[in-house]
C-alpha cells in the first residue's frame, strides 16, 4: 500500500538547489564516510565542486570567462575512483552523469555519438527538476485530489433546475433544492472527515487514470539513438494517440495517491522545468567519464570498432565548450565539469591525444590499497561490508559478529592474494567475504545456534588451503 506523502515538503528556493554550499572541507568529510584514504582525489573533487559555487558568485561577466578545471583520476582498479564520483553525485544536487568512455567505441554504439551524453544529462536534469516542482505543488495537488476523490465517492447530482427557474432572475434556489444541497454538503463533509480519520482506508473505489503513453517499444527506439535526430518521438506519438483513460479499482489511500500524482503532474509548468533543467546543466552539470584509458591508443586493429582516437577527437569540442542540440533546446557545455577516470595500467595519461590532455589540467593519483586500508574499508564506512553481512543475516535471526583479529586476518588475506595474483583492490574483499561466509549464508535459516562469532582461527581455516594454492586462489578468490 502506498503511504500518503506528507502534505508539505520543504524544498530549497528556486535556483540554488544545485549549490548547497558545502565547503571543501565539508565535502571531504562527507566523502570520508564512505571512502577510505584517497585524500588527494577527494581534495581535488572538493575544490572543483566549490569552484562552481565561487564562479556563480563572481560578476556574471567574469563568470562567463571562468572555465572548470577538469580532473583525471588515475589509479589501479578497485581503489575507489568510481565510488568517489558516485558519492559526489549524491552530495551535490547537480545533474550528474556517469558514462564509460569506452562505450563510444563499441560496435553496438556506432552512431551513438559522443554528444548523446549531454542529451542524457539534460533528460536527467529534467527529471530532477520535475520531481522538485511536483513536490512544490504537492499541497495543492493533495487538496484537488481529495475533492476529486470525494466526487467519486459522492457524485455531485446535476442541478435540477427547470428552464423557468433560469429565466426568472431569481438567485435563490427553490426551498427543496436548497435543502437537498445542504444535505449533500453535510454528507460530503462527513465523508471528508472519515477520509481524514482513515476510516475509508479499507474501501475500494473506481477511479479513472490516464494511461502511460510511452510504451516500452518507444523507449527501445529512443535509446537506439532516434532522439539524436532531434525528433521528439514520444511527443509525436503522444499527440497521435491522445492520453487514454482507463478505469481501475483501488483502495482509497492508493486512489488518493494516484489522483495526487495526476494533479501534481498537471500543475507542473513544464516550460519552467525545462528552463531550470537546462540552466542547471549548463551551470553546474558534471559528467564523469569513466574508463578513459580505454580510448587511449591506436585502433584495435581487429573488429569494426570505432577508432579510439576518433572518440577522443569527438570529445574535444564538448569538453572545451560547444553547443549541443537537444530535445529541450540548445545546451552550452562551456561550464560543465568533466571528471575522467582510468586505471591507465597499460597506458599513461600522456598517451591521450595532446589536445585532450590539455583539457584535463588536474591529475590526481589514487593509491593502491593494502592491509591497513582493508581493515578500515571492512569496518568504517556507513555501508561497510561487515555491517552489510551482519544486517543481512540478522534478517534470518542470526547474530553474526567478527572479532578484531578476524577482520585483520581477512584484510591480510586480501592483501596477500592481491599481491600474488591480480591486484583488484577493494573488490578482493568481496570475493573473500563471500567465500568465508559461504556456509553460513547457506545454512542461516536452519541454524539452531543463532549466535555466530567469526574469529581469526576460522578465517585461517576456511581460507588457508585456497591461499596456499596459488592456482586455486586465482579461481576462487
Ligand atoms: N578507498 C575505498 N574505500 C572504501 N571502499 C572502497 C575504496 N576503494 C574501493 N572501494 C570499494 O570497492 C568497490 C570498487 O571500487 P570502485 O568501483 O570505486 O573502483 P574503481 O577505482 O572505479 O575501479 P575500476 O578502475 O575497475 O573502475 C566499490 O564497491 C567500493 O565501495
Ligand atoms: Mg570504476
Amino acid at each position: 500500500m502506498i503511504k500518503p506523502k506528507p502534505l508539505l515538503t520543504i524544498s530549497a528556493p528556486e535556483g540554488d538547489t544545485s549549490l548547497k554550499a558545502l565547503t571543501p572541507r565539508e565535502i571531504v568529510e562527507k566523502l570520508d564516510q564512505y571512502i577510505i584514504g584517497q585524500g588527494d582525489a577527494k581534495r581535488a573533487v572538493a575544490i572543483a565542486l566549490r569552484n562552481r559555487w565561487r564562479r556563480q558568485n563572481v560578476s556574471a561577466e567574469l563568470g562567463e570567462e571562468i572555465s572548470p578545471k577538469n580532473i583525471i583520476m588515475i589509479g589501479p582498479t578497485g581503489v575507489g575512483k568510481t565510488e568517489i564520483a558516485r558519492r559526489l553525485a549524491k552530495l551535490d544536487n547537480a545533474p550528474f552523469l556517469k558514462v564509460e568512455a569506452s562505450k563510444f567505441t563499441e560496435v553496438g554504439y556506432v552512431g551513438r555519438d559522443v554528444e548523446s551524453m549531454i542529451r542524457d544529462l539534460v533528460e536527467l536534469a529534467i527529471n530532477m527538476a520535475k520531481a522538485e516542482e511536483q513536490d512544490k505543488v504537492r499541497a495543492k495537488a493533495t487538496t484537488l485530489a481529495e475533492e476529486a476523490l470525494l466526487d467519486v465517492l459522492l457524485p455531485p447530482k446535476p442541478l435540477e433546475r427547470s428552464v423557468g427557474d433560469m429565466m426568472s432572475d431569481d438567485k435563490e434556489a427553490p426551498a427543496g433544492e436548497a435543502e437537498r444541497q445542504r444535505r449533500e454538503d453535510t454528507t460530503r463533509e462527513k465523508l471528508r472527515r472519515f477520509l481524514h480519520e482513515g476510516r475509508l482506508d479499507g474501501r475500494y473505489v473506481e477511479i479513472e487514470v490516464s494511461e502511460q503513453r510511452s510504451g516500452p517499444m518507444i523507449e527501445i527506439f529512443s535509446t537506439a539513438g532516434i532522439e539524436d535526430m532531434g525528433m521528439n518521438i514520444k511527443e509525436l506519438f503522444g499527440n497521435m494517440f491522445p492520453p487514454k483513460k482507463k478505469k481501475c479499482r483501488v483502495m482509497v489511500p492508493e486512489a488518493l495517491e494516484i489522483l495526487t500524482q495526476e494533479q501534481a503532474q498537471a500543475l507542473v509548468d513544464m516550460e519552467k522545468v525545462t528552463r531550470t533543467a537546462v540552466r542547471r546543466v549548463e551551470q553546474s552539470g558534471i559528467v564523469f567519464l569513466d574508463e578513459i584509458d580505454k580510448i587511449v591508443g591506436g585502433d584495435s586493429g581487429h573488429g569494426p570498432d570505432v577508432s579510439r582516437e576518433g572518440v577522443q577527437r569527438d570529445l574535444l569540442p564538448i569538453v572545451e565548450g560547444s553547443t549541443v542540440n537537444t530535445r529541450h533546446g540548445m545546451v552550452k557545455t562551456d561550464h560543465i565539469l568533466f571528471i575522467a577516470a582510468g586505471a591507465f595500467s597499460a597506458s599513461k595519461p600522456s598517451d591521450l591525444i595532446p589536445e585532450l590532455q590539455g583539457r584535463f589540467p588536474i591529475r590526481v593519483e589514487l593509491d593502491s590499497l593494502g592491509r591497513e586500508e582493508f581493515i578500515r574499508i571492512l569496518t568504517e564506512p556507513h555501508n561497510a561490508l561487515i555491517t552489510q553481512y551482519i544486517e543481512m543475516l540478522a534478517t534470518e535471526g542470526v547474530r553474526l559478529s567478527f572479532t578484531d583479529e578476524a577482520v585483520a586476518e581477512i584484510a591480510e588475506v586480501a592483501a596477500i592474494v592481491n599481491e600474488r595474483t591480480e591486484n583488484i583492490g577493494a573488490r578482493r574483499l568481496y570475493t573473500i567475504m563471500e567465500t568465508l561466509l559461504d556456509d553460513i549464508s547457506f545454512d542461516a535459516p536452519d541454524l539452531t545456534d543463532k549466535v555466530v562469532v567469526i574469529d581469526a582461527e576460522q578465517v585461517r581455516e576456511k581460507l588457508e588451503d585456497i591461499i596456499e594454492d596459488e592456482d586455486l586462489s586465482r579461481y576462487i578468490l
